[in-house]
C-alpha cells in the first residue's frame, strides 16, 4: 500500500473534517467542480478538458456550441503535433494550454489522452498521439511538464487499455500481462515517473475482468507503489461502477458526481467499517493535497495570454505536423502559374478539429481558402460535395468533374467529415465516403495531375492512390490549419512530418483486425505485436509504414557511430541535405531485436530526433536511450529482464526505409529463457493472423464468454437492448433528445456554430446507444438517480417489487443553490 503521508496541516485538516464533509470532497459536482468545504475555507476546483485547448463552458445550457464556450486557442489535435516528432512542441503547445487554462481559473485541464491506438479504426485516435508506446510517452511526459509548469495540474487519461469508443463504457479488455507493460501502461508509466501528473483519470472499460475504477492493481500497486504516483486518481466521467470498491482500490475523486447513492455507499461503509477510516482518510488527504497543489489563483496570478503567439504556435506545429505521404514532383505548386482547380468542401470549412469533449471555440480560423485569397492565388473553385450528406451530390460532382476538364493541377480537400470520424463512436471501415471517392476517380480520370489534401484524424484508404500526383495529410491542424495548407503546397514551408502509426491499405490488414469492435469482450489476442511491430513481422503490404514522410529535398545518413556501456546507448549520425531546399528530417532509431527464446517483435523504436538542414549541408546528430529500454517483461518473474544476445541498431527514415546498421551486443543482462508454455512460444514466435487458441494460455485464464442478453441491464449498452421493451424507451427517450439537437444544428444557416453543433449532437446520438444504465446514471449528475436506473433494469428483468423497492428508495440530491441544472450530455 503506498503511504505518501500527507503534511501535517493538510492532516490536521483532514481531522477537523466531518464524515459526511469527507464524503462530499470524494465527488465532483456541477459537471466540472469539485466539492469545497466553506466552514473550513476549503475552495472548489475547476475541471475541464482538454487536450487541444481548453474547453469551458460558459453555462450549463445542455448546448454543445461554440457560443456556449469561452473562446480559446485551438491546437492541432494530438495526432497531428505528434506527427512534429518534436516534443519541445508538445511542451510549448502544453504551456500555452496551462497558461489559458489559468487565465480561464482552471484548476485541473483533463489531459493528455496517452492511449495506445491500438486499430485504426478507434473514432478517438484523433486525440492521441500513436501506436508506439515511447512516442506517446514523451510527448504526453512533455504535455505534462509544459501545462503542469504554468500551475495548472493534468489529469493523464484513459487508464488503461481503453481502445474503442463503441465499448468503452462496459467492456473488458483482455490484455496478457506483458503487452499491458509492454505497451498498454507504457506512455502512462513514462509521464508518471517522469512529469509527476497531478491527477490521473482511470478509463470506463473492464481491464481482464475488473473495472479500471475499481482495479486496486492497476490504480494502487502498479500506479502508487511501482511508479511512485502521489496524485489523485479521478473517474472518466461515469466510470464508477461500485463507489466504495473504487475507494478502496485508490481511486478517489468520483466525477462528474451529484450521484446521491455514491455518498450515502461512503458514509454507510465508513460507518459499518467496510471502508477503514485510513483509507477514507487518506482519500480526503489526497483531495486536500490536489486544492493545495492547484496555486496558480492564490499566489500565482494568472499571467498575461499572448493569443498572437498562441495562434502563430497553432499554425507552426500545424506545418510541422503536416505529412506529406506522396508526391511525384507536382508538389511545391508554382503559385505564379495557372489552371489550378480547387475541388472540396474542405478547402472553404476545414475540417480542423474533432468532436466530442475535446470541441474547441477557437476565436478565429484560417480555411485554405482564407490562405490562399490572402496571397492572391489564383484559382478557380467547386465544393464537389457536402461532408454532412455521405452521399454523393451529382450537380456539385458534375460541376467538379466539369472544371477538371479544362484544369492543369486539381487539389482536392477531402477525407473525413465529422459524422463519420468522433469520440463516441467507432468507425467500421477506413473508406471515405462515397461522394469523395467517386470524385477523387472522376478527378483522376481527367487526366489532371490531381493532389489530395486530407484532413482525417485517423488512417483513411486512399482511393487512386498510384493515380495521384501527391497526398498532403494535414490530420486535423487546429485553427490555422489553412494557413500551414497553403505554405506547404506553395513551397513556403517544407514538410517534415511523419506518421506515427501504420497506414494499412485497408482495415482487415489492422493488427487488431481478427478482434476490433467483435462485442464486449476485447481479445488483444495480437499481444505485443501492435502497428508496426505486426506489420514488420507478417509482411503486411501496407499503404504507408509507421514513421514515413516526404520532403521537398532529400537527406543521405552517413557515418553511423554507436556506442554502448552497462548503463546506456549512444547513437551518432550525419543527416546531409543533398537537395536544393532547406528541410527537416526525423531520424529514427529502432532496435532489432536479438533472437532469443522469447518472441518478440522484429524491431522497436528505442529514441528518435529531428534536425534541421539547410540544402547543401549536413548536420550530426546524437540520440541516446537507456540500454534497460531493451528489455521485455517477463512474465513468470513479473520484472523488466534483459537478455543477453546479438542485438542490431538501425538508423532509420521510417519502419520501411533503413539507412545504416550497427551490431548491439548485449553481455549485461541474462541467458535467454522462456517464461510461457510450448504452446504459447509456437503461437507467437510470429504474429498471430486471427485468435490463437493459446491466447487463453497467454493471458492465464479462460477469456470470458460474453453474455447474450438483449434486456436491458445496469452493465449492458442501451443499442444492444433496444429490441426490449425497456430497452427501446429507453434508448428512444435519451437519442431523441439528441436527435432534436441534430435537427435544430442541420437547420441553422450554414458557418462554423452549425458545424459545431452539428458534430456534437451527432456526437450524442452516436454514443447513447453505447451507453449503459449505470454509466449513464453515474454521469448524469442525479438526473438519472441510481435507484431508478437499477429499478428499471430489475423492471426489464421481471422483478417489479424489486424495482419499486429501488426505484421508491432512490432520491435525486437537492441541487446547491448556485447550481443551474445540469443536463445528461454535458454532464456525460
Ligand atoms: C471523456 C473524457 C473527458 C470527460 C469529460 C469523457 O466522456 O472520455 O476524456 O475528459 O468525458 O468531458
Amino acid at each position: 500500500m503506498h503511504t505518501a503521508a500527507p503534511t501535517a496541516a493538510i492532516a490536521e485538516l483532514v481531522g477537523q473534517l466531518t464524515l459526511e464533509e469527507k464524503a462530499s470532497l470524494l465527488e465532483g459536482t456541477e459537471a466540472w467542480n469539485t466539492n469545497g468545504v466553506q466552514r473550513l475555507g476549503i475552495r472548489r476546483l475547476f475541471l475541464t478538458d482538454g487536450p487541444h485547448g481548453v474547453r469551458k463552458v460558459r453555462a450549463n445550457t445542455g448546448a454543445f456550441g461554440l457560443a456556449e464556450a469561452e473562446p480559446s486557442t485551438s491546437f492541432p489535435t494530438s495526432t497531428t503535433l505528434a506527427k512534429t516528432w518534436d516534443p519541445e512542441l508538445s511542451r510549448a503547445v502544453g504551456a500555452a494550454i496551462g497558461r489559458e487554462s489559468a487565465a480561464l481559473g482552471v484548476d485541473v485541464l483533463l489531459a493528455p489522452g496517452v492511449n495506445l491506438m491500438r486499430s485504426p479504426l478507434c473514432g478517438r485516435n484523433f486525440e492521441y498521439f500513436s501506436e508506439d508506446p515511447l512516442v506517446s510517452g514523451v510527448f504526453g511526459s512533455a504535455f505534462v511538464q509544459g501545462v503542469q509548469s504554468e500551475g495548472v495540474a493534468t489529469s493523464v487519461k484513459h487508464f488503461a487499455a481503453n481502445s474503442n469508443e463503441d465499448y468503452r463504457f462496459v467492456g473488458d479488455s483482455v490484455v496478457d500481462e506483458r503487452a499491458l507493460r509492454e505497451l498498454y501502461l507504457r506512455a502512462f508509466e513514462r509521464i508518471v515517473r517522469e512529469a509527476a501528473p497531478a491527477t490521473v483519470m482511470c478509463a470506463y472499460n473492464q481491464l481482464n475482468g475488473t473495472f479500471c475504477s475499481e482495479d486496486a492493481s492497476l490504480l494502487t500497486r502498479i500506479l502508487r507503489d511501482e511508479w511512485g504516483f502521489d496524485g489523485v486518481v479521478m473517474t472518466d466521467w461515469g466510470a464508477t461502477n461500485d463507489r466504495v470498491a473504487g475507494l478502496l482500490a485508490g481511486c478517489e475523486l468520483d466525477m462528474p458526481g451529484d450521484v446521491a447513492h455514491n455518498r450515502a455507499a461512503i458514509i454507510a461503509a465508513a460507518q459499518d467499517g467496510t471502508l477503514p477510516a485510513e483509507v477514507l482518510d487518506r482519500a480526503a488527504a489526497r483531495i486536500l493535497t490536489l486544492v493545495e497543489r492547484c496555486t496558480h489563483d492564490h499566489g500565482h496570478p494568472a499571467g498575461p495570454v499572448d493569443e498572437a503567439a498562441h495562434a502563430a504556435l497553432a499554425t507552426r506545429v500545424a506545418v510541422e505536423g503536416a505529412v506529406l505521404l506522396a508526391n511525384d514532383g507536382t508538389l511545391p505548386l508554382d503559385r505564379s502559374r495557372g489552371g489550378l482547380l480547387v475541388v472540396g468542401e474542405g478547402f472553404e470549412r476545414m475540417r480542423f478539429q474533432g468532436a466530442g469533449s475535446s470541441l474547441i471555440a477557437p476565436p478565429t480560423t484560417t480555411s485554405a481558402k482564407d490562405a490562399f485569397d490572402a496571397r492572391g492565388i489564383d484559382y478557380r473553385f467547386a465544393r464537389g460535395y457536402r461532408s454532412l450528406d455521405l452521399a454523393p451530390d451529382e450537380t456539385l460532382e458534375r460541376e467538379a468533374l466539369a472544371a477538371a476538364a479544362t484544369a492543369e493541377t486539381v487539389l482536392f480537400f477531402g477525407g473525413l467529415g465529422d459524422l463519420e470520424e468522433s469520440e463516441g463512436f467507432d468507425r467500421t471501415t477506413m473508406a471515405i465516403s462515397e461522394s469523395q471517392q467517386r470524385l477523387l476517380a472522376g478527378l483522376v480520370a481527367t487526366g489532371a495531375k490531381v493532389v489530395f489534401v486530407v484532413s482525417a484524424g485517423a488512417p483513411i484508404e486512399i482511393p487512386c492512390a498510384d493515380e495521384l500526383a501527391a497526398v498532403l495529410l494535414l490530420s486535423l491542424p487546429g485553427m490555422h490549419g489553412g494557413e500551414a495548407a497553403a505554405q506547404l503546397l506553395f513551397g513556403e514551408a517544407n514538410p517534415s512530418g511523419k506518421l506515427t502509426e501504420s497506414w494499412p491499405k485497408t482495415a482487415a490488414d489492422a493488427s487488431s483486425a481478427a478482434d476490433f469492435n467483435r462485442g464486449p469482450i476485447a481479445q488483444y489476442a495480437e499481444s505485443i505485436y501492435v502497428g508496426y511491430r505486426f506489420h514488420d513481422a507478417a509482411g503486411t503490404e501496407l499503404a504507408y509504414p509507421f514513421g514515413h514522410g516526404l520532403s521537398y529535398t532529400t537527406f543521405e545518413y552517413r557515418d553511423l557511430t554507436v556506442r554502448s556501456d552497462d548503463e546506456r546507448v549512444l547513437v551518432s549520425v550525419d543527416v546531409v541535405n543533398t537537395g536544393a531546399r532547406d528541410g527537416a528530417e526525423v531520424v529514427q532509431v529502432y532496435v532489432r531485436n536479438n533472437r532469443g527464446r522469447v518472441f518478440k517483435a522484429d524491431k522497436e523504436l528505442r529514441t528518435f530526433g529531428k534536425v534541421h538542414v539547410a540544402a547543401g549541408d549536413s548536420e550530426r546528430i546524437e540520440l541516446a536511450f537507456p540500454l534497460a529500454e531493451l528489455a521485455y517483461w517477463d512474465v513468470a518473474e513479473h520484472g523488466w529482464v534483459l537478455e543477453n544476445g546479438a542485438y542490431e541498431v538501425l538508423v532509420a527514415a521510417s519502419t520501411a526505409d533503413i539507412r545504416l546498421t550497427a551490431p548491439l551486443v548485449v553481455f549485461s543482462g541474462r541467458p535467454s529463457r522462456s517464461p510461457y508454455s510450448p504452446t504459447v512460444d509456437r503461437a507467437y514466435s510470429t504474429p498471430p493472423h486471427g485468435i490463437p487458441g493459446a491466447f487463453a494460455d497467454l493471458v492465464g485464464r479462460p477469456i470470458p464468454a460474453p453474455r447474450a442478453t438483449r434486456r436491458l441491464e445496469l452493465n449492458g449498452r442501451l443499442g444492444d437492448a433496444r429490441g426490449s421493451l425497456f430497452g427501446g424507451i429507453m434508448l428512444r427517450a435519451v437519442v431523441g433528445r439528441g436527435q432534436k439537437d441534430l435537427d435544430a444544428a442541420l437547420a441553422l444557416p450554414d458557418g462554423l456554430e452549425r458545424d459545431a453543433r452539428v458534430k456534437s449532437a451527432n456526437f450524442v446520438v452516436r454514443m447513447m446507444p453505447s451507453m449503459s444504465l449505470r454509466a449513464m446514471s453515474m454521469s448524469s449528475g442525479g438526473v438519472l438517480p441510481y435507484g431508478l436506473a437499477r429499478g428499471l433494469s430489475e423492471m426489464a428483468a421481471g422483478h417489479p417489487i424489486r424495482a419499486l423497492r429501488s426505484i421508491l428508495g432512490a432520491r435525486r440530491p437537492a441541487p446547491s443553490p448556485a447550481a443551474a441544472p445540469v443536463v445528461l450530455q454535458e454532464a456525460r
